[in-house]
């Protein structure tokens, strides 16, 4: 018994969507709410099983966690105890490896298991692991622990330093940030991320009391050892789910308005979509897509995936889909991850022309999609056949759908409220 997600194409979408609280904000955010000594309340908190997997981690280290409504988590580290996460709910996502640097920063040790998350291929977390070393921690693999990190402080604790990043990995940032916030003096993160999320993460940190600088910058300046305190904080909108739905209205909208989100983080997608044919307008917080014909033949184009601002990695599948629309070949390189593209082989399967050339995907349109059973093999290629099944003929029935419940908040909800034909359903 599985539970699917079933999708009648070929209908028309028109109305209003509210984007919710960034995903990869939010998973960053809940453990570092746990470093101060007081409560964390953060707003606009998505419903996707990643929070509540985080949760489950929360409450294994004695931490109170309350939701005195759907977006809001209340988060109270009072009563919260020094324990090793070895459960398998760390296994379930691969931000539980944002516990590294909080707990190695705020008890000076931490015992963990390997993360999981989407398997795009290979993901070290080699960067994460030489910042620590480099704020004098130790970093070993105990036997009677399989699969398990032990993080130890120095005796006198972390000491800041400057980092440089071989590559400006997010995760690696946001982990470092984290534990230099304790270490005494100043740490300097060079070629650090520059995404919009690690601003969030830093504007959090700083309400609690952290002397971070430098943020949406490749310099980023940690002033550390200050005490944090509680604070209260409303997360970003999450800007792959809104780039998600302006695909979606490109792919199938005469008229779509876009709420909450922030334009300024989707330059590259927008200016990707003009390219290509598709017309867009926005306010300060809202983006409208009108007078749009799901018929037209697309132009064609070349996309690279690149370190914010460029191309997000995490947009180029759901594109994919769209670009079976696009009239003649189109290419998406992939810089970030060369394996993320097992969604090709599934849009193929709904008459897709696409194919994998190295670390680069070929779609040559415009095709007609058709109906099929598909399966989302990560959460971003869960996107992509979403799309494709609203573009498509007949029905869709996606499986693996636990991939798209981790990362997109009511995503068949939204969709049948602008109009799509869309279920889940125990097969
Ligand atoms: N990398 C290393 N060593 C490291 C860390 C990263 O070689 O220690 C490499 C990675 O293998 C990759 C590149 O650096 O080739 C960038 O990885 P990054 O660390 O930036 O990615 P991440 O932190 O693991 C986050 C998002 C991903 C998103 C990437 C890139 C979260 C929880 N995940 O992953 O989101 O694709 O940044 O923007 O924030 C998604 O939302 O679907 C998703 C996978």
């Amino acid at each position: 018994m599985e539970e699917v997600i079933k999708i009648r194409g070929s209908r028309r979408l028109n109305g209003t969507v509210r984007i919710s609280g960034s995903k990869n904000s939010t998973v960053a955010l809940i453990p570092a709410a746990v470093l101060g000594s007081e409560p964390v309340t953060i707003y606009g908190v998505p419903k996707i099983s990643d929070v509540d997997a985080l949760i489950e981690l929360l409450r294994e280290l004695g931490v109170e966690v309350t939701q005195p409504d759907e977006e809001t988590l209340i988060i109270d580290p009072r009563n919260m105890e020094d324990r090793p996460l070895v459960s398998d709910a760390v296994t379930k996502l691969r931000a539980s490896y944002y516990f590294m640097g909080a707990l190695l920063g705020k008890y000076g040790k931490v015992l963990i298991r390997m993360p999981g998350g989407c398997n795009l291929g290979k993901r070290p977390i080699d960067l994460h692991l030489k910042g620590f070393e480099l704020l004098g921690a130790t970093v070993s693999y105990p036997e009677e622990h399989e699969d398990c990190t032990l993080l130890v402080a120095p005796e006198g604790g972390l000491k800041g330093t400057d980092i440089f990043l071989d590559i400006p990995s997010v995760g690696a940032t946001i982990n470092i940030m984290m534990a230099a916030v304790f270490a005494k003096g100043r740490t300097i993160i060079g070629n650090a991320a520059k995404e919009p999320e690690i601003i969030d993460i830093a504007t959090m940190l700083n309400r609690m009391g952290a002397n971070i600088y430098g943020m949406g910058t490749d310099r980023l300046v940690i002033e550390g050892g200050h005490p944090l305190k509680g604070c209260t904080h409303e997360i970003i909108p999450d800007r792959i789910e809104a780039a998600t739905y302006l695909l979606i209205a490109a792919a199938m909208a005469d008229d779509m308005e876009i709420t909450n989100v922030i334009p300024a983080h989707l330059t590259g997608i927008l200016s990707k979509l003009e390219e290509i044919g598709i017309k867009t307008d926005h306010t300060n917080d809202s983006i409208h897509i009108y007078g749009n014909d799901p018929h037209k033949v697309l132009k064609p184009t070349d996309i690279i995936t690149k370190p914010y601002p460029g191309f997000a990695t995490d947009v180029q599948q759901p594109f994919t889909a769209l670009l079976t629309r696009s009239g003649g070949r189109s290419t998406v390189t992939e810089e970030i991850y060369a394996a993320r593209f097992k969604h090709l082989p599934e849009l193929e399967k709904m008459g897709a022309n696409a194919h994998q050339e190295g670390a680069t995907g070929i779609i040559v349109g415009p095709t007609p999609l058709h109906g099929a059973v598909v399966t989302a093999t990560d959460l971003r290629c869960g996107a992509a056949l979403v799309i494709a099944g609203l573009m498509a003929d007949g029905e869709t029935e996606i499986h693996e759908i636990k991939h798209i419940d981790r990362g997109y908040d009511n995503l068949d909800g939204k969709l049948r409220a602008l109009g799509a034909d869309i279920r889940r359903e125990i097969v």
